[in-house]
């Protein structure tokens, strides 16, 4: 296979991830003299003019990229998702009387979200339990609260590959709360009909070390008295995400892939996108003859984390060393599937070009030409 320029890798992470090469060498330029200025955006205060233009940028770009409403603030913050786990439980858990939330567990990151928020009132676990997570259950089986302060869901679990394709329908009245690290700006969304959405950049935004908030106005100033300022919703809009030195740098980054998001057609192209990648993988698991197998409900496969065994449903860990072997020597990374689940798993986010999939699309081929009948 061709290299790619500057000895750059095929990048299938599933976070910290690729990022656009165009924002890398953005900010590559800009490294030593931002716009002038003689200094480096990290070496510049934060409540200095430049730092205070960088920040609007990022949030009216963004506000332009999700059609965010005006009665909604966006937050930069730290901590990461995990720090949201408890922001959101700490901030919301009191909303109603009964300090009590629903909770949708459809993987890793919702299971580690609603133990989080065990800490800070009661979780009502909608979904019956699970050790595997292959979808999301019919509504038949769901158990909601209508006295839930708030309603709380993973849109995509990053781990298992479970992707909801709509937020799960509930009674509008209570807020609902969206875990969209790893896709959010990856299809169109309705701000309107969310409470809370909230991001770790490390996926389809920017770097690991900023986490952005999407809050309704409405919903603050109801935090725990006990809420460490850092996490307080309302001290943190209040000071436009300026209480404490916020993580500058990863903001700058994030601000240049929603530039770069912006020039290049927005969301409806990373949909497109998003869906032409993921297909392509799909499509040859599911005409494998079960030699790739995706545990995942066809109706809740993510677009951005294609998850799959090789050699059965089980998996045949050798094939899927030398799968991982061979995939490595044609400069394809970061594929091997997370530690809890084994496997193979191929992150597809905003920044991995189209034909970067279709060229992981023609080795699985290949792959299962060579390959395909596993030794009895
Ligand atoms: C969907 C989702 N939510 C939350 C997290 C936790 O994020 P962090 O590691 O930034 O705390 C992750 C991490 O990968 C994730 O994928």
């Amino acid at each position: 296979m061709a290299h790619l320029p500057h000895g750059r890798k095929l990048n299938f992470a599933a976070g910290p991830s690729a990022l656009p090469l165009d924002v890398l060498q953005k900010a590559q330029s800009e490294m030593l003299n931002f716009n002038g200025t003689g200094i480096s955006v990290m070496e510049m205060s934060h409540r200095s003019a430049d730092f205070t233009e960088i920040l609007t940028q990022a949030i009216n770009n963004l506000q332009d990229l999700l059609d965010i409403p005006s009665n909604y603030k966006v937050l930069f913050v730290q901590g990461g998702g995990t720090g949201q786990f408890a922001a959101v439980a700490m901030n919301l858990m009191r909303l109603k009387p009964n300090h009590s939330a629903d909770y949708f567990v459809t993987g890793t990151w919702s299971q580690k979200a609603a133990k989080e928020a065990e800490k800070y009132g009661k979780v009502n676990y909608v979904l019956p339990h699970t050790k595997q997570f292959k979808g999301v259950p019919h509504v038949n089986h769901w158990n909601l609260d209508n006295d839930a302060s708030y309603i709380y869901y993973c849109a995509n679990e990053t781990v298992h590959g479970v992707e909801f394709q709509e937020p799960p329908s509930h009674n509008p009245d209570i807020p609902i709360v969206a875990d969209m690290s790893s896709n959010i700006l990856s299809k169109e969304l309705d701000i309107s009909k969310y409470g809370v959405i909230y991001f770790g950049a490390q996926k389809n935004v920017g770097p690991a070390g900023v986490t952005v908030v999407i809050i309704r106005e409405d919903l603050l100033g109801r935090a725990m008295p006990s809420t460490p300022a850092v996490l307080d919703y309302k001290i943190l809009a209040a000071n436009n995400s300026l209480y404490n030195t916020p993580p500058c740098y990863g903001i700058y980054m994030c601000g240049l892939v929603f530039e770069w998001l912006k020039t290049h057609g927005g969301i409806e192209t990373t949909a497109e996108k998003s869906n032409l990648k993921s297909s392509a993988l799909y499509d040859i698991i599911d005409n494998s003859n079960e030699f790739y197998h995706c545990a995942v409900d066809k109706e809740h496969r993510s677009r951005m984390n294609v998850t799959f065994r090789i050699g059965g449903s089980n998996g045949n860990e050798n094939l899927e060393k030398k799968f991982l072997e061979e995939a490595q020597n044609l400069h394809m990374i970061q594929l091997k599937g997370h530690r809890s689940v084994g496997g193979i798993r191929a992150s597809l986010y905003n920044a991995v070009p189209v034909e970067h999939a279709l060229k992981l699309a023609d080795f699985m081929k290949d792959f299962q030409r060579r390959f395909g009948e596993p030794e009895a």
